[in-house]
Protein backbone atom coordinates (compact mmCIF):
# COMPACT_ATOMS: atom_id res chain seq x y z
CA UNK A 1 0.00 0.00 0.00
CA UNK A 2 2.89 2.28 1.15
CA UNK A 3 6.62 1.89 0.25
CA UNK A 4 9.19 4.40 1.58
CA UNK A 5 12.67 4.05 0.71
CA UNK A 6 15.50 6.27 1.47
CA UNK A 7 13.40 9.01 2.38
CA UNK A 8 14.94 12.06 3.85
CA UNK A 9 12.87 15.79 4.69
CA UNK A 10 14.41 19.07 5.19
CA UNK A 11 12.84 22.35 6.53
CA UNK A 12 15.20 25.10 5.22
CA UNK A 13 18.72 23.19 5.51
CA UNK A 14 17.96 21.18 8.20
CA UNK A 15 17.78 17.32 7.40
CA UNK A 16 15.49 16.10 9.83
CA UNK A 17 14.58 12.95 7.94
CA UNK A 18 18.21 10.87 7.11
CA UNK A 19 16.85 7.97 4.99
CA UNK A 20 13.83 6.28 6.46
CA UNK A 21 12.67 3.01 5.07
CA UNK A 22 8.85 2.14 5.89
CA UNK A 23 6.29 -0.43 4.34
CA UNK A 24 2.45 -0.06 4.90
CA UNK A 25 0.96 -3.35 3.73
CA UNK A 26 -2.74 -3.67 2.20
CA UNK A 27 -5.07 -3.82 5.50
CA UNK A 28 -2.41 -3.45 7.95
CA UNK A 29 -1.75 -1.02 10.67
CA UNK A 30 1.85 -0.04 11.57
CA UNK A 31 3.13 2.16 14.45
CA UNK A 32 5.77 4.26 14.42
CA UNK A 33 6.94 5.34 18.00
CA UNK A 34 10.05 7.46 18.95
CA UNK A 35 10.74 10.24 21.32
CA UNK A 36 9.40 14.19 20.99
CA UNK A 37 11.34 15.65 17.99
CA UNK A 38 12.01 12.29 16.08
CA UNK A 39 10.67 13.82 12.95
CA UNK A 40 7.80 11.52 13.52
CA UNK A 41 5.04 14.29 12.71
CA UNK A 42 7.67 15.32 9.43
CA UNK A 43 7.47 12.20 8.07
CA UNK A 44 4.01 11.79 7.65
CA UNK A 45 3.87 15.54 5.99
CA UNK A 46 6.54 13.69 3.43
CA UNK A 47 4.09 11.11 2.68
CA UNK A 48 1.17 13.85 2.36
CA UNK A 49 3.80 15.91 -0.01
CA UNK A 50 4.03 18.59 2.78
CA UNK A 51 7.61 19.18 3.14
CA UNK A 52 10.64 19.17 0.45
CA UNK A 53 12.03 15.79 0.24
CA UNK A 54 14.41 13.30 -1.57
CA UNK A 55 14.34 9.43 -1.45
CA UNK A 56 11.10 7.20 -3.40
CA UNK A 57 7.14 7.21 -2.17
CA UNK A 58 5.20 4.95 -3.81
CA UNK A 59 1.50 4.81 -2.64
CA UNK A 60 -0.97 1.85 -4.07
CA UNK A 61 1.45 0.98 -6.93
CA UNK A 62 2.27 4.25 -8.04
CA UNK A 63 5.40 6.72 -7.57
CA UNK A 64 3.85 9.93 -5.72
CA UNK A 65 7.24 12.03 -4.77
CA UNK A 66 5.73 14.71 -8.06
CA UNK A 67 2.43 14.80 -6.75
CA UNK A 68 0.78 17.53 -5.04
CA UNK A 69 -0.87 17.00 -1.50
CA UNK A 70 -4.61 17.65 -2.67
CA UNK A 71 -3.48 14.87 -5.88
CA UNK A 72 -2.36 12.20 -2.78
CA UNK A 73 -5.40 12.76 -0.96
CA UNK A 74 -7.10 11.90 -3.88
CA UNK A 75 -5.52 8.89 -4.92
CA UNK A 76 -6.88 7.69 -1.19
CA UNK A 77 -4.41 8.84 1.84
CA UNK A 78 -6.02 10.70 4.40
CA UNK A 79 -4.42 12.36 7.60
CA UNK A 80 -5.91 12.78 11.11
CA UNK A 81 -3.22 16.13 11.91
CA UNK A 82 -2.18 16.36 15.18
CA UNK A 83 -3.99 19.23 17.62
CA UNK A 84 -6.81 17.83 15.88
CA UNK A 85 -7.47 20.83 13.86
CA UNK A 86 -11.64 21.13 13.75
CA UNK A 87 -13.63 23.81 13.27
CA UNK A 88 -14.39 24.78 17.39
CA UNK A 89 -17.55 26.68 15.62
CA UNK A 90 -19.06 24.69 13.71
CA UNK A 91 -21.15 21.64 14.80
CA UNK A 92 -19.87 17.99 14.17
CA UNK A 93 -21.97 17.18 11.41
CA UNK A 94 -20.74 20.49 9.23
CA UNK A 95 -17.31 19.52 10.44
CA UNK A 96 -17.71 16.17 8.58
CA UNK A 97 -19.72 17.63 5.52
CA UNK A 98 -16.63 19.70 4.77
CA UNK A 99 -14.59 16.68 4.10
CA UNK A 100 -18.08 14.85 2.01
CA UNK A 101 -20.84 13.64 2.25
CA UNK A 102 -20.99 9.78 1.57
CA UNK A 103 -19.71 8.51 3.92
CA UNK A 104 -21.98 9.86 6.94
CA UNK A 105 -23.70 6.86 7.63
CA UNK A 106 -20.68 4.58 7.72
CA UNK A 107 -18.89 7.51 10.61
CA UNK A 108 -21.59 7.59 12.70
CA UNK A 109 -22.25 3.97 12.61
CA UNK A 110 -18.65 3.76 14.24
CA UNK A 111 -19.24 6.63 16.65
CA UNK A 112 -22.59 6.24 17.11
CA UNK A 113 -22.23 8.98 20.03
CA UNK A 114 -21.23 11.82 17.18
CA UNK A 115 -24.81 10.84 15.83
CA UNK A 116 -26.31 11.50 19.03
CA UNK A 117 -24.37 15.01 19.09
CA UNK A 118 -24.36 15.98 15.44
CA UNK A 119 -25.83 19.15 16.09
CA UNK A 120 -23.41 20.00 18.83
CA UNK A 121 -20.65 22.60 18.44
CA UNK A 122 -17.61 20.98 18.19
CA UNK A 123 -16.01 23.53 20.97
CA UNK A 124 -18.08 21.80 23.58
CA UNK A 125 -17.53 18.37 23.36
CA UNK A 126 -14.89 16.43 25.19
CA UNK A 127 -11.39 15.82 24.14
CA UNK A 128 -12.05 12.07 23.51
CA UNK A 129 -15.24 13.10 21.22
CA UNK A 130 -13.14 15.45 19.60
CA UNK A 131 -10.65 12.95 18.92
CA UNK A 132 -13.56 11.16 17.24
CA UNK A 133 -14.87 13.98 15.16
CA UNK A 134 -11.03 14.17 13.88
CA UNK A 135 -10.81 10.45 13.02
CA UNK A 136 -14.28 10.56 11.72
CA UNK A 137 -13.47 13.69 9.14
CA UNK A 138 -10.33 11.61 8.01
CA UNK A 139 -12.94 8.68 6.85
CA UNK A 140 -15.49 11.04 4.80
CA UNK A 141 -13.38 10.38 1.91
CA UNK A 142 -12.90 6.44 2.25
CA UNK A 143 -9.26 6.66 2.32
CA UNK A 144 -7.27 3.41 1.65
CA UNK A 145 -4.74 4.28 3.91
CA UNK A 146 -5.01 6.38 7.18
CA UNK A 147 -2.71 8.20 9.06
CA UNK A 148 -3.23 9.42 12.93
CA UNK A 149 -0.76 11.65 14.42
CA UNK A 150 -0.72 11.00 18.24
CA UNK A 151 -4.88 10.76 18.51
CA UNK A 152 -3.73 9.80 22.40
CA UNK A 153 -2.64 13.29 22.95
CA UNK A 154 -4.38 14.58 26.50
CA UNK A 155 -7.17 11.58 26.68
CA UNK A 156 -7.79 9.46 29.86
CA UNK A 157 -6.38 6.54 30.03
CA UNK A 158 -10.47 4.69 29.42
CA UNK A 159 -11.36 6.66 26.33
CA UNK A 160 -7.25 6.30 24.41
CA UNK A 161 -8.70 2.78 24.82
CA UNK A 162 -12.02 3.69 23.42
CA UNK A 163 -9.92 5.28 20.22
CA UNK A 164 -8.24 2.15 20.64
CA UNK A 165 -11.06 0.03 19.74
CA UNK A 166 -12.32 2.70 16.93
CA UNK A 167 -8.93 1.92 14.69
CA UNK A 168 -8.84 -1.53 15.40
CA UNK A 169 -12.63 -1.65 14.12
CA UNK A 170 -11.36 0.95 11.03
CA UNK A 171 -8.77 -1.89 10.10
CA UNK A 172 -10.84 -4.55 10.29
CA UNK A 173 -14.12 -3.67 9.43
CA UNK A 174 -13.21 -1.33 7.07
CA UNK A 175 -10.39 -2.55 5.83
CA UNK A 176 -8.17 0.38 5.60
CA UNK A 177 -4.29 0.56 6.16
CA UNK A 178 -3.47 2.48 9.03
CA UNK A 179 0.11 4.42 10.05
CA UNK A 180 -0.37 5.63 13.27
CA UNK A 181 2.49 8.03 15.45
CA UNK A 182 2.07 7.50 18.94
CA UNK A 183 4.11 7.67 22.16
CA UNK A 184 1.27 5.97 24.12
CA UNK A 185 3.01 2.69 23.50
CA UNK A 186 0.22 0.92 24.90
CA UNK A 187 -2.50 2.17 21.99
CA UNK A 188 0.56 1.60 19.57
CA UNK A 189 1.11 -1.94 20.56
CA UNK A 190 -3.00 -2.42 20.57
CA UNK A 191 -4.10 -1.53 17.00
CA UNK A 192 -0.49 -2.24 15.00
CA UNK A 193 1.31 -5.59 13.86
CA UNK A 194 4.24 -3.88 13.14
CA UNK A 195 6.47 -0.84 14.62
CA UNK A 196 9.31 1.28 13.48
CA UNK A 197 11.03 3.25 16.17
CA UNK A 198 12.10 6.46 15.11
CA UNK A 199 15.00 8.63 16.52
CA UNK A 200 17.08 11.73 15.48
CA UNK A 201 15.64 11.05 12.01
CA UNK A 202 16.27 7.31 11.42
CA UNK A 203 14.68 4.23 11.85
CA UNK A 204 16.90 2.19 14.88
CA UNK A 205 14.73 -0.53 15.24
CA UNK A 206 11.75 -2.07 13.65
CA UNK A 207 9.64 -5.44 14.41
CA UNK A 208 6.53 -7.69 15.25
CA UNK A 209 4.73 -5.39 18.10
CA UNK A 210 4.37 -8.99 19.41
CA UNK A 211 8.25 -9.72 19.34
CA UNK A 212 8.65 -5.69 20.28
CA UNK A 213 7.35 -6.48 24.10
CA UNK A 214 10.90 -6.02 25.65
CA UNK A 215 11.03 -2.21 23.52
CA UNK A 216 8.02 -0.76 26.16
CA UNK A 217 11.55 -0.56 28.66
CA UNK A 218 14.40 0.75 26.15
CA UNK A 219 11.74 3.30 24.47
CA UNK A 220 10.97 4.79 28.16
CA UNK A 221 14.68 4.95 29.07
CA UNK A 222 15.93 6.99 25.45
N1 LIG B 1 8.14 23.96 10.26
C1 LIG B 1 9.33 23.66 10.79
N2 LIG B 1 10.42 24.41 10.54
C2 LIG B 1 11.63 24.09 11.05
N3 LIG B 1 11.86 23.00 11.83
C3 LIG B 1 10.83 22.21 12.11
C4 LIG B 1 9.50 22.48 11.61
N4 LIG B 1 8.67 21.53 12.06
C5 LIG B 1 9.42 20.68 12.80
N5 LIG B 1 10.73 21.09 12.84
C6 LIG B 1 11.83 20.41 13.52
O1 LIG B 1 11.94 19.09 12.98
C7 LIG B 1 12.25 18.16 14.01
C8 LIG B 1 11.24 17.03 13.99
O2 LIG B 1 9.95 17.56 14.30
P1 LIG B 1 8.63 16.68 14.28
O3 LIG B 1 7.51 17.60 14.54
O4 LIG B 1 8.61 15.88 13.05
O5 LIG B 1 8.89 15.72 15.51
P2 LIG B 1 7.91 14.67 16.21
O6 LIG B 1 8.64 13.38 16.25
O7 LIG B 1 6.59 14.70 15.56
O8 LIG B 1 7.80 15.25 17.69
P3 LIG B 1 6.56 15.27 18.72
O9 LIG B 1 6.52 13.91 19.33
O10 LIG B 1 6.94 16.31 19.71
O11 LIG B 1 5.32 15.62 17.96
C9 LIG B 1 12.28 18.93 15.32
O12 LIG B 1 13.62 19.21 15.63
C10 LIG B 1 11.53 20.20 14.98
O13 LIG B 1 12.03 21.29 15.73
MG1 LIG C 1 4.71 15.21 16.17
Amino acid sequence: MLEIKGLKAYYDEAEILRGVDINVGKGEAVAILGPNGAGKTTLLKAICGLVRCKGEITFDGRRINDLKTHERIRLGMAICPEGRRLFPNLTVEDNLLLAGDEELDTVYSLFPRLRERKKQLVKTMSGGEQQMVAIARALMRKPKLLMLDEPSTGLAPIVVEAIGSAISKIRDELRISILIVEQNIHLAFKVASRAYVLVKGEVVKEGRTSELRELEKEYFEM
